[in-house]
């Protein structure tokens, strides 16, 4: 019997995804601007045979409580992502690469151009994160005092999405004839103007580098609102998943699978990827007790701030050791709605103290810990139940957690014949058995 494969992701983060992850003696303290070692990382992801190396972003400082940041690496000091992939295009050979990039800070034509040249760079291995971006830090790094209503924000994003796709099919695919003898360097009549005067945008113009040998880079997105899941059911062609059970993944999946119809396209257009974080060991108490032991290194100021973040209210004066009261929680979230919900829920249903709260929620995934036959059973029950089909994983640390997953989970899902054993396609989609889009022009 055959068989669906798994699709794998890599969230990258440089020491990992764990709030105490460069407290580890190990942990390669200069990490987050060290080209060499984001390099061998994703070489690593790449010995793994993963889909995708992704960065994710805001582009922003954290500017106000500096003394609790502080403590934490996650956003004060990293790469522009375009630029970073740009540079590993060249040192890997088959991993997609993927990053964010916000509508509501760039202009079109920008990321138009940037993701083209990305997947020329690559040959065919771009993608495109498409974020309205979820914080008023980057808001004013551009001109706003704070980001936009968020369904506002979809509404410019979808325009956004439109001119540039329509600037992706400036040239069709065979436009370039390079022909000496007849002095054409191109055909014009295969060049296509986009004419684009929308509410937010304004474009007149082509783009000025050739069709992009996926046809367009892999639209990527990971919002979880209604109005998230209605853009990413008319666009997108993966879709980051945050939901931390079975159930809800199960719900999810059908749920965005289902909208997709009305926009023309075929379910098998759209691959979901739920989010997953491992901690592998030769037994579960091994791997448990790995994880514990990361834990207890997160400072509760870092704890405190997470939450305080996702639950979008200031969590700074409360006691660390007595249950967050319900009043706390906002009527509603304007940033990450489904992070909100994860801690919302975790406050309401199981009555956690402070402490204990930050040292369970998982910002958008599910942290497992086990044996590589234990996630691996995971793993193939999300996909046989139509909760995914793939995950975007991430590693508490990085390259240790991850250089474990290679060494005993990815062997016995090859085992188990629900992985690849080699890259089989030359692009990004070709990997994740994405069609190539035709040029409007040439249909
Ligand atoms: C795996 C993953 C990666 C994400 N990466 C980014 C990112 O890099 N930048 C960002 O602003 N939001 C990021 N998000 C957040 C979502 O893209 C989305 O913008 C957010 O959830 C708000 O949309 P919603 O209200 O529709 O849920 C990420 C979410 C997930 C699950």
């Amino acid at each position: 019997m055959t068989h669906r494969q798994i699709h794998l992701g890599l969230l990258a983060q440089p020491h990992g995804d764990h709030p105490a992850c460069w407290l580890k003696s190990s942990a390669p303290l200069d990490a987050a601007t060290n080209i060499d070692y984001y390099r061998s990382v994703a070489q690593l992801a790449e010995q793994g045979l993963f889909d995708l190396f992704f960065i994710a972003d805001t582009p922003a400082t954290r500017t106000d409580n500096l003394h609790v940041h502080s403590r934490n690496p996650e956003y004060n000091n990293r790469f522009e992502p375009i630029t970073l992939l740009s540079a590993l295009a060249g040192t890997t050979k088959h991993i997609g690469l993927g990053a964010t990039a916000s509508t509501s800070f760039y202009e079109p034509y920008n990321i138009a151009r940037l993701f083209a040249s990305l997947d020329h760079l690559s040959h065919g291995r771009a993608g495109w994160n498409i974020v309205t971006s979820a914080n008023d830090y980057a808001a004013r790094n551009y001109g706003l005092d704070k980001l936009p209503p968020h369904d506002e924000r979809y509404v410019k994003a979808r325009e956004f999405y439109q001119v540039v796709e329509s600037l992706w099919d400036t040239w069709e695919d065979d436009a370039f004839l390079y022909d000496q003898e007849s002095v054409t360097y191109y055909d014009p009549g295969k060049y296509h103007i986009t004419d684009h005067n929308g509410k937010y945008f304004k474009v007149y113009g082509g783009l000025n580098i050739r069709r992009t040998p996926q046809g367009r880079p892999v639209i990527i997105q990971a919002g979880s609102s209604e109005t998230g899941k209605n853009f990413a059911a008319e666009t997108a062609e993966v879709v980051f998943a945050s939901d931390p059970t079975l159930e809800a993944g199960k719900k999810f999946y059908k749920d965005l699978k289902g909208r997709m119809a009305q926009f023309g396209r075929d379910q098998s257009e759209l691959k979901i990827m739920a989010g997953l974080s491992v901690m592998v060991g030769e037994s579960e108490a091994e791997a448990q007790d790995k994880y514990q032991e990361l834990q207890r290194l997160i400072h509760p100021d870092v704890g405190r701030m997470r939450l305080s973040a996702d639950l979008e209210t200031d969590l700074s004066a409360l006691p660390l050791d007595e249950p967050v009261p319900v009043e706390m929680i906002p009527a509603k979230a304007n940033f990450h709605q489904a992070y909100f919900n994860q801690i919302a829920g975790l406050i309401r249903e199981q009555k956690l103290t402070l402490r204990q709260l930050y040292a369970s929620y998982e910002r958008g995934k599910v942290t497992l810990c086990g044996t590589a036959n234990q996630i691996t059973d995971h793993m193939m029950e999300w996909m046989e139940s139509d909760a995914a089909d793939g995950f975007m994983m991430s590693f508490h640390v990085v390259p240790d957690d991850l250089s474990d997953f290679i060494t005993h989970v990815v062997p016995e899902m090859q085992r188990r014949g629900i992985y690849r054993t080699e890259y089989t396609g030359s692009t990004l989609r070709e990997n994740l058995g994405l069609a190539r889009p035709v040029n409007r022009h040439s249909r």
